[in-house]
């Protein structure tokens, strides 16, 4: 299908106000880089989109790489967005009867219902352009939309250009606009950069078609919030928070249970099933899914894992890169680090920590353990205490416990060791060479009780 609409993504500027060498619209904000939200909206759209990169062009374009059919344009130096918008154009596809939309990449938050009504303004009115404003209390740097005696737009004043007059103005530009793609190839080549920045401003494209008698609309928006743009960390901080708030909405308006979604932070990449339950305090990240009639939280946090159905992560529970298969319990307090398997209806308890470790169906770790590199099989019992030693300083070795073996409390094994089926290992035990199947290892010195001995012993006085 062809696109019935062109766009423009500015992405070139530095961000100063960031303090921050990243280029701004590369910093991220909810687990994405902010340019991803825009060039979502691109998409959703159906635009041929061109991104200007300057600014660190290589690392903005690389970051971009997820969207195959986007095009490029290179803005060096970066003489300002009327410039920036110049040097689209010549990468854009020539067909001048297709409307061009322009958005700065810095605006996360925007919707794309907001841009259709963008266009079909301009349309519905036969505008030359629309832009999208909004009125604020603190307009500050925004540039500010000038209205004439009979409240049509008829130009932008940046901040450092405005008259004390104009600042008072409390509406203000929100860097979205849509033009009339003739209309703004014949309007931006006479743009002159004799401005307090000496850049060339495409805010000035407003009011020279005003000046030539064409018609420019704005769409004044009741709540900004959408429009609102990152220039400061502040800002960026302000615009995540809504961010996730919207995606906590999101999951629960699809039958995610969330408890004070408030505190709960969901990554993009998190896939939450209809059913499943997220505690207060939680935080879901990377490449995550959360099986229905799972339970997570409070206070966990979860990366690049998947929590099976009707599984359960009690309190502060910390999970990266492994999976926990479905009826599993962990938690409280327990740490299972990458490449770790928690099997059908095993259980870890508190203060057990796994590392590169599959935990058999039905197996249990319920206290104070650490398991790493072992391979432990089906309904083994791991006692309290058991410490994997897996490492003599220079290799890892492997430990394997086979199926039904259980470990007495406070034992040692010394890797590489195997546990055989059903074995038993004696409390206490440090166990060094193989148990065979179905044997007891018993690894400890001898008790031995002295008979009369704290009668006999000197008295204290
Ligand atoms: C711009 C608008 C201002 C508006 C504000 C909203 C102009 C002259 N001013 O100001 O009216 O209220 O946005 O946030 O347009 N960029 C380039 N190349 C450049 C300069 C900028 O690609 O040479 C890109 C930036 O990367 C950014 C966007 O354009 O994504 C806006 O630039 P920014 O510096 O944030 O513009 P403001 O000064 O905030
Ligand atoms: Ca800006």
């Amino acid at each position: 299908m062809a696109s019935a609409l062109r766009a423009v993504v500015l992405a070139a500027g530095k961000g100063t106000r960031m303090n921050s060498a990243r280029p701004k619209v590369l910093h991220e904000a909810a687990g994405r880089p902010i340019l991803h939200y825009v060039l979502d909206l691109c998409e959703e759209l159906g635009a041929e989109t061109v991104v200007v990169v300057g600014h660190q062009a290589a690392a903005v374009r690389e970051a971009c790489s997820s969207w195959p059919r986007l095009g490029f344009a290179t803005q060096e130096p970066q003489l300002g967005t009327g410039h920036a918008v110049q040097v689209a154009l010549g990468a854009l596809p020539a067909d001048a009867a297709l409307p061009v939309l322009v958005l700065a990449g810095d605006v996360p938050l925007l919707r794309a219902g907001t841009l259709r009504a963008l266009c079909a303004l301009r349309e519905d009115t036969g505008a030359a352009a629309a832009l999208v404003s909004f009125k604020t209390s603190s307009p500050g740097a925004y540039g500010r939309v000038l209205r004439d005696g009979a409240g049509r737009v008829s130009g932008i004043i940046e901040a450092k250009d405005a008259s004390a007059e104009q600042l008072r103005v409390d509406e203000v530009n929100a860097s979205l606009y849509v033009f009339d793609g003739e209309k703004l190839g014949a309007t931006i080549r006479h743009l002159r950069p004799n401005n307090a920045q000496g850049e060339f401003y495409l805010t000035d494209v407003i009011g020279l078609m005003v000046a030539k008698g064409e018609r420019v609309e704005a769409l004044l928006m009741s709540d900004p919030t959408e429009a609102t743009g990152v220039n400061t960390a502040g800002e960026l901080s302000g615009v995540e928070g809504e961010l996730y708030a919207r995606r906590t909405m999101a999951l629960v308006g699809a039958g995610v249970s969330i408890e004070r979604p408030d505190t709960v932070l969901v990554g993009p990449a998190v896939r939450v099933a209809s059913g499943a339950r997220i505690r207060a305090f939680t935080i879901l990240e990377g490449v995550t899914r959360v099986e229905a009639g799972a339970s997570v939280g409070p206070f966990c946090r979860i990366e690049d894992s998947e929590i099976g159905a009707n599984a359960t992560i009690l309190d502060s529970c910390l999970v990266r890169s492994s999976r926990i298969e479905a009826g599993a319990s962990v938690g409280p307090f327990a740490h299972i680090r990458p490449d770790s398997v928690v099997g059908e209806n095993a259980k870890v308890g508190n203060f057990v920590e796994l590392k590169k470790t599959h935990l058999g169906a039905g197996s249990k770790a319920p206290h104070l353990s650490y398991l790493g590199d072992a391979t432990i099989g089906t309904k083994a019992n791991i006692g309290a205490g058991t410490i994997t030693c897996n490492y003599d300083g220079v290799v890892k070795s492997p430990t394997a416990i086979e199926d039904g073996a259980f470990v007495g409390s406070n034992s040692i094994l010394v890797a590489p060791v195997r546990i055989g089926r059903g074995a038993y290992i004696a409390a206490g035990s440090v166990i060094t060479k193989d148990v065979p199947a179905e044997a007891l290892g018993l690894g400890r010195a001898r008790q031995e009780n002295k008979p009369g001995w704290a009668s006999r012993r000197p008295k204290k006085h």
